[in-house]
């Protein structure tokens, strides 16, 4: 059983995902952290992000095990990743990796911008999750507020926007809900709401996975 959760910054997937993948007993990856470990260990090595060959090397390089380290989820890392992605070569590199995950029984949810598209289109669900661009801000404003860090609305939701902008405007597997993707506004949703949404949408689409 797969499950695609695709959808832009913020917007609810990965916990959503997360949560999906606890309930039902499967794992889980959040395919956003390849792209960030990329520009990770290509900044480290003061490496330009614009250099698909090298953006390419380093994604073939990548230690599985650095996935874990909370630091991947820093917010300068999400446009430095938007960057990388752009790149074919190194979502080619990093396709099998993610299908291979994806066929693990009993089944795995896989959070990202192109699953229910490119890496997993035979996908059993695909839920494309969306809403607005201030909402999103407004959360991750709010989620930074409470870490302490130093950020305005207006300097989030800039980012948010330039990120959406890049990632569906390009041509490698392009930010977009797959024809039979269901679509979650989770605009006016708490996460609870959302996931009890998400449910639905599981068990009419194969029952209830056992
Ligand atoms: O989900 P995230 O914010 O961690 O993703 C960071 C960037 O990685 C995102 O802006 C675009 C890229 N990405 C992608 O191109 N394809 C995916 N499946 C997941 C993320």
């Amino acid at each position: 059983m797969i499950i695609a959760i695709d959808g832009p910054a913020a917007s609810g997937k990965g916990t959503l995902a997360r949560r999906i993948a606890q309930h039902l007993g499967y794992i889980h990856l959040d395919t956003g952290l390849l792209y960030r470990a990329v520009a990770r260990d290509m900044k480290e090595q003061g490496l330009d992000l614009e250099d698909a060959a090298r953006a390419a090397a380093t994604a073939a390089d990548l230690d599985l095990a650095s996935l874990e380290d909370p630091d991947l989820r820093a917010p300068g890392l999400g446009d430095a990743a938007s960057v990388v992605a752009k790149h074919q070569p190194v979502r080619e590199r990093l396709l099998k990796l993610q299908q291979d995950f994806a066929h693990t029984p009993p089944g795995a949810v896989l959070d990202g911008r192109d699953i229910g598209t490119v890496v997993c289109p035979e996908a059993d669900v695909k839920i494309y999750v969306t809403a607005s661009s201030e909402v999103r801000a407004r959360r991750r404003f709010n989620e930074r507020m409470q870490r302490g860090d130093a950020a305005t609305y207006e300097g989030v939701l800039a980012d948010i926007q330039r990120r959406d902008e890049r990632d569906a405007a390009r041509d490698a597997a392009p930010m977009r809900p797959a024809a039979d993707a269901v679509l979650l506004d989770t605009s006016d949703l708490d996460i609870e709401a959302a996931f009890d949404q998400a449910l639905g949408v599981i068990h009419r689409k194969v029952g209830r996975p056992g």
